[in-house]
């Protein structure tokens, strides 16, 4: 792949990855996508100079405390993909049900369902955030309802993210590797900086948040500990731990130089009657596809997550995922 072409022009060259027929409508779809987040980047980098810092003084449907930003994001991908016939509707995290596209506006074949800021804990500190998107198609003539939306991992057509941090970047799976876009803002274009993105099989960096081990399941507590005891314990290696606070952070990490990343199942979810803290349709879903795709593993400890039937928009799970050695070691722990 040829670094310094354009997002569009990535795009076109690799139409052919795309299911057949659905060519101009998905460049179409993730220049709007990509639109959206140059639009969200350039708020994120003014920060309190655009007003956007702050709580936004109401819940989602999932009880989190929204903050400003989240809902402007969710506003920006709306108003730039409702219009452009491409969507037949979109689910976030932060409607409570999927969005119908307006009467007035044509609909079109695809579903789009996105995480429209992760690590909103970051904002207010000027930490690392991001967009998640996923893209799946709506193949009936009738408006999509709410159970349209829950497609398997496996199902997806593209998936990606975009992170603003030090740089912006777009990473993009069409179901045939994963490539990284840096924003130039100058020229207000992603840019291919990144080809064939490749989480490597072997790693010694975790992540994790471990203010919550003590309510961790035995297969965790057991690897990370492990993790811990480094070269002297029963893994032989010495660890490093990086936790960004926001999953987009943690996982651009894994696809620049491997680690493994966990949100598992602990005991104040299973008490609370939760399957997890993530959620699968717009975050564990395109991180599993864009992890897999770079070759890693994408795991809740039990099934493949790409491989789960989803049955709730907001249904949450396990995440364990990254490098192939390390998700296998723990799924092998929750296996024993
Ligand atoms: P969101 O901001 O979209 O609700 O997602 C936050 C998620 C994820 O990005 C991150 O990995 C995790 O929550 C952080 O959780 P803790 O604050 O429990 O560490
Ligand atoms: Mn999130
Ligand atoms: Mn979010």
């Amino acid at each position: 792949m040829q670094q310094g072409i354009t997002l569009d022009e990535f795009l076109e060259q690799h139409s052919s990855s795309l299911p057949a027929g659905s060519g101009e409508g998905i460049r179409g779809l993730l220049a709007d996508v990509a639109k959206a987040c140059i639009e969200l980047s350039e708020l994120v980098r003014r920060g309190e100079l655009a007003g956007v810092l702050g709580a936004a003084g109401q819940e989602n449907v999932q009880g989190e405390e929204q903050k400003k930003l989240d809902i402007i994001a969710n506003d920006v991908f709306i108003a730039l993909t409702e219009g452009t016939g491409r969507l037949a509707g979109l689910a976030s995290e932060e409607m409570d049900h999927h969005y119908p596209i307006p009467e007035q506006y044509s609909r079109g074949q695809y579903l789009l369902t996105f995480d429209p800021l992760d690590g909103s804990s970051n904002i207010d500190v000027n930490g690392a955030t991001g967009t998640i998107f996923s893209i799946t198609e709506h193949a009936k003539d009738a408006a999509p309802m709410d159970a349209d939306f829950l497609q398997s991992g496996r199902s997806q057509v593209c998936a990606g993210y975009c992170l603003y941090s030090s740089a912006s970047m777009l990473v993009l799976t069409l179901g045939n590797g994963v490539a990284g876009f840096t924003l130039d803002d100058k020229k207000a274009a992603f840019v291919l900086t990144h080809p064939n993105m490749q989480v490597p099989a072997a790693t010694n960096e975790f992540a994790i948040n471990a203010a919550y081990s003590e309510h961790w399941q035995a297969p965790v507590k057991q690897y990370i500990s492990e993790c811990v005891e480094g070269e002297s314990g029963p893994i032989g290696k010495a660890f490093n731990m990086r936790w960004a606070g926001s999953m987009v952070g943690d996982i651009h990490r894994i696809l620049c130089r491997g680690g493994i990343f966990m949100y598992p199942l602990d005991a104040r979810m299973i008490k609370s009657g939760k399957q997890g803290k993530l959620r699968l349709l717009y975050e564990a879903n395109p991180m599993g596809m864009l992890i897999e795709q770079a070759g890693g593993l994408a795991h809740t400890g039990l099934v493949p997550i790409l491989d789960i039937e989803p049955d709730n928009l907001h249904q949450r799970v396990p995440v364990i995922m990254g490098s192939k050695e390390e998700v296998e070691r723990v799924v092998g722990y929750h296996a024993s």
